[in-house]
């Protein structure tokens, strides 16, 4: 059987963060944070939100907006989110306790940046396998209780903020093959620590914040996500032109500028969500599609390639047709 993306749903918490925010913590300004990412503002969540409860707000959007789709029948939910409110219970799970669904599996994703995109194809593999219908696909993300406000070079960066697809079988293709991979000798470039010291046998900081190696993890994501586009349009014999739109993972504008001018694919084809909600890790292509297809621009039987990318370092990628 194959799938499709019957809907999509966000939220984002209400509390916007400026990039003048910033200016009395640390030694930056709206001009760089501007010039060297592209963020204008991001979204912080509050205190005692957390990413359990974007998780069903994201699905709660999803289903004020599509009137007729309801929740009934979900049989399996996959949350990718680095931020989860605790080790377990599963994000997944607190969202099925939530909408009460029965028989439901229920699997957190730790692919960082790449969990939505990971989620998509293992619910386009569930579906294939005939023994489920009906998945929700989930990239949520607290990532403002991790930063660490005393790094110039990481906490500019992040934001918070949730997205939800459904994905249901369908008779016509409408998720085509995807690519995944890993490249784990990356693992000290961006990490987020919890008791271990050491990553691949070097010292890491056990602080519990996100460090990265900010050039290394640019300079990996433009090379690698060029010759992902390409891989993904090979396994499927489609050609570049055959996009209608791409939605790279947010990290940084100047990384899509660099991987659409990499591919001489133009920039207003690459859907973002990078000025208004930073890096928002997992959320941030759901985001991105959000955005687009309020602004009028995706239309039905538009083809879309979205690829994730993060630490692992990890990537993601898959084309639909809407
Ligand atoms: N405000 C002002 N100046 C800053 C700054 C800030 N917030 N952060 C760094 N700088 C300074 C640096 O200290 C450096 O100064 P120097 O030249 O005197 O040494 C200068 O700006 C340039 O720093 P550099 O690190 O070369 O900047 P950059 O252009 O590489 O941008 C990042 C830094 C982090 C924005 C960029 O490397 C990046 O986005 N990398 C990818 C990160 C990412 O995507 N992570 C998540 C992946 S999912």
């Amino acid at each position: 059987m194959n799938s499709k993306i019957t809907a999509i749903g966000v939220y984002a918490p209400s509390k916007i963060i400026p990039n003048d925010w910033f200016a009395d913590k640390i030694e930056t300004n709206n001009e760089w944070i501007i010039s060297r990412t592209g963020i204008k503002e991001r979204r912080f969540s509050e205190p005692d939100e957390y990413t359990s409860d974007m998780c069903v707000k994201a699905v709660q959007n999803l289903l004020a907006e599509n009137p007729g789709i309801t929740v009934d029948g979900v049989d399996f939910i996959l949350v990718g989110t680095t931020t989860a409110d605790q080790v377990m219970p599963s994000m997944a799970s607190q969202v099925q306790n939530y909408f009460k669904l029965p028989n439901t599996g229920c699997l957190d994703i730790m692919a960082a940046c790449a969990g939505f995109v990971y989620g998509l194809i293992l619910a386009k593999g569930l579906i294939a396998a005939g023994t489920h219908k009906k998945v929700l696909v989930l990239g949520a993300e607290t990532l403002s209780k991790f930063t660490d406000y005393t790094d110039r070079t990481s906490c500019i960066l992040f934001g918070d903020g949730a997205g939800v697809a459904l994905v249901e079988a369908s008779e016509k293709l409408k998720i085509f093959s995807g690519v995944t991979g890993s490249d784990g000798s990356h693992g000290k470039d961006l990490y987020l620590s919890q008791h271990a010291s050491v990553v691949n046998g070097e010292q890491i900081d056990p602080n519990g914040k996100i460090h990265q190696n900010g050039k290394v993890v640019f300079k990996w994501a433009v090379q690698t996500m060029s010759q992902k586009v390409r891989e993904l349009l090979s396994i499927n014999h489609l050609e570049l032109e055959q996009l209608d739109w791409v939605i790279l993972h947010s990290a940084n504008l100047r990384i899509i500028e660099a991987v659409a001018s990499e591919l001489n694919y133009p920039m207003d084809k690459m859907l973002t969500s990078i000025e208004q909600f930073g890096n928002t890790s997992s959320a941030s292509i759901p985001l991105s599609w959000d955005l687009a297809s309020k602004a009028g621009k995706i239309k039905p039987g538009n083809k879309i390639l979205l690829l994730g990318f993060g630490g692992g370092l990890t990537y993601a990628g898959v084309i639909v047709e809407v």
